[in-house]
């Protein structure tokens, strides 16, 4: 069987970092798309190319029974990530649908950003290949959102050491998203208004792992940074209800607590905050460090559709790369 699958990246709004600390956040997907082209094959291989790299098939058979990566002839830091995020998640739906199978899949991959840059480029790939597996295995494109949720969170965790459910749940669900990470919950919220945002992002130096484990630390040495991840939880719980009425300008002054509650936790980086700066300068309502921090991700708030081209041209002459000027509706799709 042949499978196509559309996998929405995603953006953070509010609550990055505290969500892993059990504080609700909210999320959206992005009009762009990770796509998956796949289909079974023979055997327990798995062939993977990606954005058309075909790369020697001998380098990219693995040996699924270990789970392990037999050898990878590439430097490719994002194809060799990526496998990663696709053999656990293989594994984790198959010891769920049919523990002791494997089975074989050839997977082509193609993504507009390059992975780990704060845009859910991990997750995208976590929920897809559940998603193609699922469908797969249970001869249905009628899959079941919960389930594919809840596997692409357990991948993101095995394969991260730690994730909230934050990415994977608003990238199989789609639209702005309120995650509650105790249940976990993706609850739908919608602005009665249209928002204007400019999604962009900057080279990232450190991993989401790496960043995770240093506000971790630091949450262990200072009680003061419990305020802060208490905080930004506060700030997530209003900026939920000013979505709702569709209070722009609310919305965007509770960006700018964030980012600056980002900052407390110690991971913006001097580049963000002249991008940060500059956007506010340029009339943005808000403007914050999106995701993990830093660098990657950031996003700003509009005062309408013609004011977001202009922001978009002010950060284009810092250097950084703007994806989108808009929130997504979908999630996952096959
Ligand atoms: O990997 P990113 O940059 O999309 O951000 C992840 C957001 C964190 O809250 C820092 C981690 C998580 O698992 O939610």
């Amino acid at each position: 069987m042949k499978f196509f699958i559309r996998v929405p990246l995603k953006v953070t709004l509010f609550g990055e970092h505290a969500v892993v600390h059990g504080k609700p956040a909210i999320a959206s997907t992005l009009p762009i798309h990770v796509s998956i082209e796949a289909m079974d094959i023979d055997g327990d291989r798995l062939i993977i190319t990606f954005n058309n790299v075909l790369l020697p098939i001998e380098s990219l058979a693995l040996d699924r029974k270990n789970t392990k990566i037999i050898e990878v002839k590439t430097n490719e830091e994002t194809i060799k990530k990526f496998i990663n995020y696709i053999t656990t998640a293989l594994d984790i739906c198959e010891d769920e649908v049919r523990p002791g199978k494997r089975k074989g899949f050839l997977i082509d991959l193609k993504s507009p950003v390059p992975t780990g840059v704060g845009l859910g480029t991990s997750a995208a790939v976590s929920v897809g290949t559940i998603m193609l597996c699922l469908a797969s295995y249970l001869s249905t494109t009628d899959v079941e959102k919960n389930l594919v949720a809840k596997l692409s969170w357990a991948t993101e965790q095995r394969v991260q050491g730690a994730a909230s459910p934050m990415d994977t749940y608003t990238i199989t669900f789609g639209g702005i998203r309120y995650i509650d990470p105790s249940t976990p919950k993706a609850e739908f919220i919608e602005s009665p208004i249209k928002m204007n945002f400019i999604i962009g992002y900057t080279q990232k130096r450190f991993t989401t792992g790496m960043l995770v484990r240093v506000v971790k630390e630091r949450l262990r040495k200072l009680q003061s940074m419990t305020h802060i991840i208490d905080a930004i939880g506060g700030v997530v719980e209003e900026a939920k209800n000013y979505i709702l009425r569709g209070d722009v300008e609310s919305v965007g002054m509770l960006m700018n607590i964030n980012h600056g509650l980002l900052d407390a936790l110690g991971v913006v980086t001097q580049e963000h905050h002249v991008i940060v700066n500059m956007l506010r300068e340029a009339g943005a309502l808000g403007a914050k460090t999106s995701g993990a921090g830093g660098g990657g991700a950031f996003i700003a708030l509009a005062r309408d559709e013609k004011h977001a081209e202009i922001l978009k041209s002010v950060v284009k002459t810092l250097g950084a790369t703007v994806v989108a000027t808009s929130l997504g509706f979908s999630g996952v799709e096959i």
